[in-house]
């Protein structure tokens, strides 16, 4: 049934995997075929970090990239030519313990113990990532390490403690991955052509296949797509995963983008910022934070770390979900999406990408290419805000963004979208109406915020009822107003709630 057999190095060589069902995850494999149960399933949703391993690809420069990301929604061929490392292969090449779990002992990080796996490996791909001889990571960087975890008996403060004592440099010697020989091994299975891969489906076999076809050019996807205009596309699985795990749907085939080049790429000219459709969260928010640094909170607070490491910037406009983070920032900013089908390929604005709740404008056999996002205006006043229960790690209630541009005194062109108000991601045209032609004052900034209820008539649901989200829609206006007004404009950290230094924290800390 096997087309090609799953490669990947695992645990000092390379290993094959020939008859799991292409939908199994890496969490299922680990654990019920392997019988490597330290890596942990809790929420099986890439929630809580849990299942954390770290996945070593080849970088474009040859060198070894690791990454953490959450085993339970990944599925199995998705590792093919890369590298897994998981709780089982933290081990000092001396035999002691590896300083990533000395110092979880020393500042006493574990109680259950649950968790602690996967705070491990998410502490052990900082080690490993952190240049040497640099300063000990700043508490945000290790928070940001550990956005994805989630502990509910010990406790952050001690397992951030242990993140900085790792880096003790009287810890001696640094236990760093011998990187020379899982490279070679890397090298060796690299995939030339598609890899293509049957499985049974997830009843088992007598019942369908499943096939994950991942190419390695783009004209090879363009022809699979519109050979396969059923199959579900696939890059970061942060979605495709949970419609197997949570939803226990059996898929039809996957067309898998994350081993095509020119969909990894970053481009900029003097016009345009153009992000491939396999570019990872985290790398495609790298690249606007510097073109529009007031997407930094956002970029920090979109899912955690390993989500942002595997799923995708295209993955998340393509998804077309209401409560997705990127759309506002993006529709506000007057991004566009490349659309290909076989060898054609056309360009539209984002916001007309959206036709209706999760319903897009691509054609059978089309897939998203690339986002495309005009750079910087110096004259452009930009903000994005977000809304939800927890900083890290959550789902929107309300996502807004909010474009302005000025000139003589008045408003010259506004553009204002929210995610959470409507069945799509969308803008405010009665909201911009109010602006357009005025001047950026208290009366102007008060129609607008008005005028929102003739945009918007948001559904309650779990995370938020309709009237606290009409509410807080017209409050993100008004701080918006109170940011960027031209007479004593407050601060982004004086009116933000989460607004707190490392050095006021440490102090409640110590
Ligand atoms: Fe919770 Fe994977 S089991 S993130
Ligand atoms: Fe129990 Fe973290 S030690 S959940």
């Amino acid at each position: 049934m096997t087309t090609h057999p799953i490669r990947f190095y695992y645990r000092g060589a390379i290993h094959e995997v020939h008859d799991a069902p292409a939908t199994r995850t890496v969490l299922e494999h680990l654990r019920e075929d392997l019988h490597c149960t330290g890596t942990k399933e809790g929420c099986a949703e890439g929630d809580c970090g849990a299942c954390t391993i770290v996945v070593g690809e080849l970088g474009q420069q040859g060198g070894l990239s690791l990454k953490a990301v959450n085993a339970c929604i990944q599925f199995l061929p998705t590792l093919d030519s890369r590298a897994v490392f998981t709780i089982e292969d933290l081990r000092a090449a001396n035999g002691l313990l590896h300083p990533v779990q000395q110092a979880l002992v020393e500042c006493h990080a574990s109680q259950c113990g649950f968790c602690t796996p996967g705070f491990a490996m998410s502490m052990w791909a900082l080690y490993e990532n952190h240049p040497d001889h640099a300063e000990t990571p700043s508490r945000e960087q290790i928070t940001t390490a550990l956005s994805g975890n989630l502990c509910r008996c010990t406790g952050y403060r001690p397992i951030i403690d242990a993140a900085r004592t790792m880096f003790d440099a009287t810890r001696e010697p640094r236990a760093k991955l011998d990187r020379a020989p899982i490279i070679d091994a890397l090298q060796r299975i690299q995939r030339t052509d598609t890899f293509e891969y049957t499985g049974p489906d997830t009843r088992g076999p007598g019942f369908g296949t499943t096939t994950f076809r991942a190419p390695v050019t783009l004209d090879a996807l363009a022809a699979l797509r519109a050979a396969h205009p059923k199959a579900s596309v696939v890059a970061g699985n942060t979605d495709v995963g949970l419609w197997v795990t949570k939803q226990l749907r059996t898929l039809d085939d996957l067309l898998y983008i994350g081993n095509v080049p020119e969909l990894k790429t970053i481009e900029r000219d003097a016009s345009m910022l153009t992000i491939g459709a396999a570019v990872s969260l985290e790398d495609a928010y790298a690249a606007l934070v510097a073109d529009y640094p007031d997407l930094a909170e956002l970029a920090k607070r979109f899912a955690s770390l390993p989500i942002r490491n595997a799923g995708t910037l295209g993955g998340n406009v393509a998804n077309g979900s209401p409560i997705g983070d990127s759309m506002p920032a993006l529709i506000a900013l007057d991004a566009q999406v490349v659309l290909r089908r076989a060898d054609v390929s056309r360009t539209m604005p984002l916001e007309a990408f959206y036709l209706g709740y999760q319903k897009t404008a691509l054609e059978p056999g089309e897939f998203l290419a690339a986002v495309r996002i005009p750079r910087t205006r110096s004259d452009l006043r930009f903000r994005t805000y977000k809304v939800s229960k927890r900083y890290d790690q959550d789902i929107s209630a309300v996502c807004s963004a909010f474009a302005i541009e000025i000139a003589n005194g008045k408003i010259e062109s506004a553009r204002i979208a929210f995610g959470g108000m409507a069945a799509t991601p969308k803008r405010a045209p009665h909201a911009e109406a109010m602006l357009v032609g005025s001047p950026w004052d208290e009366p102007s900034a008060r129609r607008a915020m008005a005028a929102l209820a003739d945009d918007y008539a948001p559904l309650t649901d779990m995370r938020a009822s309709s009237g606290y989200r009409t509410q807080v829609a017209a409050n993100l206006l008004w701080r918006f107003h109170l940011e960027t007004r031209d007479e004593a404009p407050l601060s982004r950290d004086e009116l933000d709630p989460f607004a707190f230094s490392d050095e006021c924290l440490s102090a409640k800390e110590s």
